[in-house]
């Protein structure tokens, strides 16, 4: 009963097949999807397939006599919470444009009263052309989300912008459009990843954290509205969208970057994986293995959390803590040394390079499990927490 309502609008182009996945996302995502399509798009996949897969009626005409007012527009438009059209075509776009409504796709979007959003899919240089590139920057004026395109090869053979994102990408940016803005106007500075502390010219000591939660975070913040700045160690992972990034290698060169920007943040989350020593004495020259024994002296890096925690005027901190045992008990104590508000705990084993996790929220309140998920469906339960207990200004 609950579910949010999808409108999905097929227009003409050979990337509506991708479509077909893009429902089954959706439908697996618990979203309700109801999809309408133009007469170009049944001419690249039938209404049986995606009746078939969305599990409702396919809505193609705006003179089916079987609807009782007659308003099958009016009707389906109210009932959504978000109508994306995906394929949107460069014929569909100018019409949107330009209000123009003149079929059941173009005039629901017309007469909708909830967010638009569209994937655009098209060759090339129906893409770049003026007149495209004018219709899409009214529309982003108009309040319409534009959703890619991807560049690559297109099914004409020819190479450049205009394939529509891929289903898995769409179905992400449409979750993503949902979130609540729970945090605009709010300023979150993050580390994830591992740091790197360097032995000689080629070898270091690191640790195994992927990044992926930390990244995972600094887009569900994102998402939520904040204006989000990452400072990662060394991972193989893209920049969130919309993210300010700044790459560092070492534990000394997170603490920098981090006592750089932290003035100005109203929250700081501290999810990488900070080694605890560094080499005393890294070699600038690879070394020889001449020799039989090597020893090395280590020193203590600085604990960036700890250091932002007791600033005079601190944001609000939250911590990571990943334990191998006695989770709760370490967590809780870590939480209360480093006089953070907020920690997550996680058991390592089950968090490092994985896409999913399962966590426990300490806070002043006691303990909060959040059951094993994927890391972003996480990150975002994990912001919709800390807007509850996030007391404001600092
Ligand atoms: O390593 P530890 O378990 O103490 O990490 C707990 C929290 O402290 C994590 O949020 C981590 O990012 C942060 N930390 C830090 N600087 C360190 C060590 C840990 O910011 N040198």
């Amino acid at each position: 009963m609950n579910k949010p309502q999808i409108v999905l609008g097929l227009t003409g182009g050979i990337a509506a097949y991708k479509s077909a996945e893009l429902v089954r996302l959706l439908v697996k995502q618990n979203y309700a999807v109801h999809v309408a399509m133009t007469e170009a798009a049944m001419h690249f996949i039938t209404p049986t397939t995606m009746q078939a897969l969305s599990g409702h009626p396919v809505i193609t005409s705006q003179w089916d006599a079987s609807v009782s007012n007659g308003m099958p527009h009016i009707n389906m438009s109210r009932a959504a919470n978000l109508i994306v059209i995906a394929p949107a075509s460069a014929d569909f776009i100018a019409k949107l444009a330009h209000g123009i409504a003149d079929d059941l796709l173009s005039t629901l979007c017309l007469a909708r009263n909830c967010p638009l959003l569209i994937a655009p899919a098209m060759n090339k240089e129906m893409w770049q052309h003026p007149a495209t590139q004018r219709n899409l920057a009214q529309l982003e004026a108009d309040g319409v989300q534009i959703m890619g395109p991807d560049s690559g090869i297109q099914a004409c053979g020819e190479e450049g912008l205009g394939r529509m994102l891929e289903p898995e990408q769409l179905a992400q940016l449409i979750t993503a459009s949902r979130q609540p803005k729970l945090f605009t106007g709010k300023k979150i500075l993050l580390t994830a990843g591992p740091t790197y502390e360097a032995i000689d010219a080629v070898r270091g000591i690191t640790n195994r954290s992927s990044g992926k939660m930390g990244y995972a975070i600094a887009q569900a913040a994102r998402e939520m509205g904040a204006e989000v700045t990452l400072i990662s160690g060394p991972t193989t992972l893209a920049t969130p969208r919309d993210v300010h990034q700044i790459n560092v290698q070492s534990a000394i060169q997170m603490y920098d970057a981090v006592m750089h920007n932290v003035l100005t943040c109203d929250i700081f989350i501290g999810v990488a994986a900070v080694a605890d020593f560094r080499v005393a004495h890294p070699n600038e020259q690879k070394i020889k293995n001449s020799r039989n024994n090597l020893t090395l002296e280590l020193v203590s890096n600085p604990d960036i959390l700890a250091q932002v925690a007791s600033l005079p005027n601190p944001p609000f901190c939250v911590g990571f803590a990943a334990e191998s045992e006695n989770l709760t008990e370490y967590a809780e104590q870590k939480r209360l040394a480093k006089k953070l508000p907020l920690l997550i705990g996680n058991i390592a084993q089950q968090a490092i390079g994985s896409d999913y996790n399962e966590l426990i929220l300490f806070d002043d309140t006691g303990i909060h499990p959040l059951p094993r998920s994927d890391k972003l469906t996480l990150a975002r339960s994990i912001m919709r927490y800390m807007a509850q207990i996030y007391p404001g200004d600092k």
